[in-house]
């Protein structure tokens, strides 16, 4: 999609169609967003989320946010939460889902932006990416920006947890990184799932004096 970045109030990048394009939209989510809760595939994450919220005062950053089904629950635990999320269908739900849980603006808000591209003009004790967020991400350019962002926006002495998945990639698909396992009886290969080792840490920034 052509986009036209435009600055929003909350200083995001909000992307929108360009004007008098024909507004064709390539948010996979568009359609889908209304059914993003009935995933059964989520992870059980949520329990771990909520315990890394250092004190109910805490401000966290949410990227990627979704209809906020990790959003939610940590509202109810600290003191302010901002959600920045691509998706305005995605962000529509959560807004939903925010406003008849009766959680009030001054404890929840969501936005729709570009992770890789905003500035909220404050910073955060805890800044999180659950469930494969930073894999939607497909340059280094993007890389570079959410990393860049995440610099501006983390507290001294802050925590940023970035949830990625385990691939599990067929060697035909990466070759040169896998293996083949020979069948005997038949003479042909069989591929044989490969599991790459994928570190995932919770990273600390060190507290200046
Ligand atoms: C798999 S969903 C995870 C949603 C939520 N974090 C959760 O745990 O349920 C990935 C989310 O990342 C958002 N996303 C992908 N690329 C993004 C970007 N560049 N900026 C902001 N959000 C992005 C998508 O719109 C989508 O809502």
């Amino acid at each position: 999609m052509r986009s036209n970045p435009t600055k929003g109030r909350a200083g995001l990048n909000i992307v929108r169609p360009l004007e008098g394009k024909p507004s064709v939209t390539s948010d996979i989510r568009a359609n889908v967003a209304q059914y993003y809760d009935l995933n059964p595939e989520v992870p059980a994450d949520v329990g771990f989320y909520t315990a890394l919220v250092p004190s109910p005062e805490a401000s966290i950053l949410e990227l990627g946010c979704g209809t906020g089904r990790v959003l939610l629950p940590i509202a109810q635990r600290c003191g302010y939460v901002q959600g920045v999320d691509l998706s305005e269908p995605m962000i529509a739900v959560c807004r939903d889902k925010l406003r008849r849980a009766h959680i009030p603006g001054k404890k929840a808000a969501v936005a729709v932006g570009d992770i890789c591209d905003f500035n909220l003009g404050r910073t955060f004790d805890l800044i999180i990416a659950p469930y494969r967020v930073l894999q939607n991400l497909e340059t280094d350019s993007q890389l570079h920006g959410l990393f860049r962002c995440l610099h501006t926006h983390l507290s001294s002495g802050g925590t940023c947890v970035l949830n990625v998945f385990r691939p599990k990639w067929m060697p035909r698909s990466c070759a040169g990184i896998g293996s083949r396992t020979k069948r005997p009886s038949a003479g042909r290969s069989r591929s044989r799932a490969v599991e790459l080792p994928v570190t995932i840490d919770v990273l600390t920034s060190p507290p200046t004096t």
